[in-house]
């Protein structure tokens, strides 16, 4: 698809992105719901909800407020589990053609273990992604907010799969390159910077504070600056994303360090908008007399 000088196309691992734009875990489905509303060839991969060992229902609601520049969730991890998610919706995903990265995550460290062990049998999906730090979930003990736990818990992974395999990290920390490092030394193929952001929401109709976590455009100073600050440190690419609503954003993820850019709250809001980021980086590189995005990824930005 790319103009034939120029090739946005990424390589990583074991997974060849046709484009460096994916979707953010949890807005998309399964990634079988956009299936008409989004044109997928613009997108790289498909990354899907996070799944659980079990079926889970998430939290009661309410789980989502509007903010002014972005939204607020405490869906929790509501998903249909792992196998049902094999039975039901993975055939479809493998007929797009795209890499199928799959989101897994959970409570316990033993329960994303059993779902990675299941999962990896099954060849039409390419890649991983830890979620180690969705802010919704009842325990206090967030993975990708400790050192020691997200090291062993990479660690753990890394030796059940061969496939590609994607800590996403939390920006709920005081250091997110020394979290980062961790998760490159564990054995980590590529690092999602990153979650929501906590915060709480006062519901006036039921007089009471909620927590979960912010996302959309009044997070992007923030997400930019984690990728800014990871880019100078890991050698392992990076994914970034975190209130990306245009293509300036997202080449500004891409100075900064990103070699994807991922999209949440914005891709439900503008079912094309990748599309318009593809154009623009076409456009970008043209101008520039590059002819891969590579050559621009932390561009603005130097390694440490
Ligand atoms: C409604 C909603 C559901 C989400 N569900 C998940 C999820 O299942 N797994 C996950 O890793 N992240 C989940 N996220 C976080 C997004 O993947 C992303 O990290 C975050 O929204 C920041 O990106 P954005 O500002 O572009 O939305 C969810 C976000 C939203 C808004």
């Amino acid at each position: 698809m790319a103009k034939k000088s120029i090739d946005l196309r990424v390589k990583i691992g074991g997974i060849c992105f046709d484009t460096p734009i994916i979707p953010a875990s949890g807005v998309f489905g399964y990634g079988d719901e956009l299936i008409d509303t989004i044109d997928y060839r613009f997108l790289g991969a498909i990354v899907t909800k996070t799944l659980t060992w079990n079926e889970t229902h998430g939290n009661v609601p309410p789980r989502i407020w509007e903010l002014e520049n972005g939204i607020i969730n405490r869906i929790g991890l509501q998903n249909i589990g792992v196998k049902r998610f094999c039975k039901e919706k993975l055939s479809k995903l493998a007929e797009t053609g795209k890499p199928v990265i799959v989101s897994v995550g959970g409570e316990k460290l033993d329960d994303i273990a059993k779902s990675i062990e299941f999962l990896d049998n099954q060849q039409s999906i390419t890649g991983f992604e830890l979620n180690l730090s969705c802010p919704n979930i009842k325990t206090n003990q967030i993975i990708a907010e400790d050192l020691d736990s997200i090291y062993k818990a990479v660690k753990k992974i890394r030796k059940l799969t061969d496939k590609t395999l994607i800590a996403k990290l939390s920006p709920n920390v005081t250091d997110i390159c020394e979290i980062g490092i961790a998760a490159e030394k564990a054995g980590a193929d590529i690092l999602c910077a990153g979650n929501t952001f906590k915060g709480v929401y006062y519901d006036w109709q039921l007089e009471r504070f909620y927590t979960g976590g912010v996302s959309g455009s009044m997070i992007f100073p923030m997400a930019c600056k984690n990728v800014f600050e990871l880019y100078k440190k890991v050698s392992i690419p990076i994914i970034g994303l975190g209130g990306i609503n245009s293509e300036k954003k997202a080449i500004e993820m891409v100075f900064a360090g990103a070699s994807i850019v991922g999209l949440g709250t914005h891709l439900v809001i503008m079912p094309d908008l990748p599309a318009k980021i593809y154009r623009f980086f076409i456009e970008y590189l043209k101008q520039s007399k590059k002819s891969k995005i590579s050559s621009i990824v932390g561009i603005k930005n130097e390694k440490e």
